[in-house]
């Protein structure tokens, strides 16, 4: 049986799960929310030890700013409300993509950082103004600077993601099937598991199948 280390997720639909329950699209980010918490006590139960969520990315600037504002706010409070309660879960949290937001959101993402940094029992990695093509350019130019060899073990070492195995699992909800700029080096041998659910009404048990049916997979690698 197949175990898992490493669980990434595109955790999306929230804009049609809003709209459809309650006239709003950003409701539906606030019911995603709570998705994410079940979501992350569904992973330490099942021992697994890194998680990387897909929240904004680098093309979600394109949306309306009551929408961009509405999500950033969410997420300041959640880690203002939060971020002791996973301190005192042994989580850690990292911030990967460009941190290039207003100074007060900066200083919040650092200091939630920092505060977590040494927690052992579950890496939370929050894709925030993440793009994988942007994360692999970036690697490029930090080896060129450097004068190092382009291979494949300097471009992991230098992506947001270095130090984390590559996901195992890569979950979508929203029923699209597409991988929308993330992970695209990480993902190279993932396992991908399309979800016709919303993230909203994702659940605990639908995670649990997905992680069930993955630990039945024969993973060849390449290999046969
Ligand atoms: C994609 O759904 C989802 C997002 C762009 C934001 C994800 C944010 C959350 C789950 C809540 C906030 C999380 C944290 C950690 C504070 P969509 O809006 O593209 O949905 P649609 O395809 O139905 O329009």
């Amino acid at each position: 049986m197949n175990s898992i280390k490493h669980v990434a997720i595109i955790m999306d639909g929230n804009g049609r799960w809003g709209i459809k329950h309650k006239k709003s699209r950003n409701l539906g980010h606030k019911e995603g929310l709570k998705t994410v918490e079940k979501i992350i006590k569904t992973t330490i139960k099942n021992k697994i030890k890194y998680l990387t969520l897909y929240a904004f990315s680098t093309e979600n600037w394109k949306r309306p700013k009551k929408e961009i504002n509405f999500l950033f706010n969410l997420l300041e409070n959640f880690l203002l409300n939060k971020i002791s309660d996973l301190n005192k879960q042994n989580i850690k949290l990292k911030i990967i993509g460009k941190k290039n937001f207003s100074i007060k959101l900066t200083k919040l993402l650092n200091s939630s950082e920092k505060k977590t940094s040494q927690n052992k029992r579950l890496q939370i990695n929050l894709a925030l103004n993440y793009g994988s093509k942007n994360e692999i350019i970036n690697a490029l130019n930090i080896i060129k600077k450097n004068k190092l060899k382009i291979n494949e073990s300097n471009i992991s070492k230098n992506l947001f993601t270095k130090n984390t195995p590559d996901p195992d699992i890569l979950i979508r909800t929203g029923n699209t099937k597409r991988l929308s700029n993330f992970l695209l080096w990480q993902l190279a041998y993932s396992e991908i598991f399309f979800e016709k659910k919303l993230w909203p009404d994702f659940n605990e048990k639908d995670y649990f199948k997905i992680l069930n049916n993955f630990k039945k997979i024969k993973r060849n690698f390449g290999n046969i």
